[in-house]
């Protein structure tokens, strides 16, 4: 019988690698695993509560909102917002930065997708939420800026995601390894079942959109040419997996080893996913595991951020699997 451990014990537990540490970053971590309890509530019984289907607005993206992506965005930040433990916090689903009340007292940014995977959510395929944690540099909470936001990946303080699958899971790191937990209903708890968590250096799976063929770069369709070819020595062809949620792409990958990749295409010349609430929080973790995450040429947690939404092209998995994709992408291949 596995230790019944929960998430805010163990990061009570993970405390102890941060001398300096007061205690806050385990209650914003578990104000996030609150606000993620809440978002589960609805997304599980999402066909029987009138949250399904469009909200009738587009966000900052360009994109239509589903109804889910502003409830969990609306839980996310009043949930945890209210405690004021935040001094800033950037949303996919907010074009400005969200700057919570009371937040005086706020050490920390949070930068987070509430919903990812929209498009996924009325056919009942797995969602999640993803989210990044930094230290402001700002000395002032109260004047908390975007510029408190816009830090490179390489500073987050803490990065996690929640995967609304068929069973709920989060995930998260404060850069002592990736640890996974699963939410148990009954008691209404996020107990540990993965701990330590270390990706595979090689997998069997690429996950990418080949309806975007057309759009791709002649050095993607070398990788995927490639990557499809019939050779036993190099374990190919891989099998493709692709779920259309960032989320569940990379926790299968994550489990089992494979490749996520997110080029540039015609329609998105920088690739179509954001780098402060998708790409960095998934490389930290990514990174964390023994794996490896660029844009095809560098490191996502070194890249400079200049906008809150700005976008990323994404090769993220295990890290042989990435740098063979990277080689063909910087034409080595
Ligand atoms: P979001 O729902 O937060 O906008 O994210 C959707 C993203 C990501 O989850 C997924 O991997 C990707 O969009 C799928 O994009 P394509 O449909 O272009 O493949
Ligand atoms: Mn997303
Ligand atoms: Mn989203």
């Amino acid at each position: 019988m596995s230790k019944l451990i929960t998430i805010e014990r163990h990061i009570l537990e993970q405390q102890k690698n941060f001398p300096e540490a007061t205690g806050e970053l385990t209650d914003l971590l578990s104000d996030v695993a609150f606000a993620a309890k809440l978002v589960r509530r609805e997304v599980v019984r999402a066909g029987l509560v009138d949250i399904l289907g469009f909200a009738g607005s587009t966000n900052v993206q360009g994109e239509e909102v589903k109804k889910l992506d502003l409830f969990a965005n609306d839980k996310i930040i009043n949930a945890i917002g209210q405690h004021g433990r935040f001094a800033i916090m950037g949303s996919e689903e907010n074009e400005e930065i969200i700057t919570p009340p009371n937040n005086e007292n706020g050490s920390y940014a949070l930068l987070f997708d509430p919903l990812d995977g929209s498009s996924n959510i009325d056919v009942n395929v797995s969602v999640g939420t993803i989210f990044s944690i930094y230290k402001i540099k700002n000395s002032d909470p109260r004047k908390a800026d975007i510029s408190d936001c816009l830090q490179k990946g390489s500073e987050q303080v803490a990065a996690g995601y929640v995967i609304y699958g068929s069973s709920v899971v989060m995930v998260y790191t404060t850069g002592h390894g990736v640890h996974g937990f699963t939410y148990d209903p009954t008691i209404g708890e996020f107990l540990l079942s993965h701990e330590n968590i270390v990706t595979p250096k090689h997998g069997k799976y690429y996950s990418i959109n080949e309806g975007s063929y057309a759009q791709f770069n002649d050095t993607t369709k070398k990788y995927l040419d490639y990557i499809k070819e019939e050779d036993s020595a190099t374990g190919r062809p891989y099998s493709t997996r692709y779920i259309g949620s960032l989320v569940a792409d990379f926790h299968r990958n994550l489990l089992t080893g494979g490749v996520f990749v997110y080029p540039p295409t015609t329609k998105h010349p920088n690739g179509k996913l954001r780098l402060m609430y998708e790409g960095n929080p998934l490389a930290y973790i990514c990174e964390q595991a023994g794996g490896r995450a660029t844009d095809g040429r560098r490191r996502i947690l070194d890249i400079d951020p200049s906008e809150l939404h700005q976008r990323t092209p994404l090769y993220i998995g295990s890290e042989d699997d990435v740098r063979v994709a990277e080689e063909f992408e910087q034409g080595i291949r």
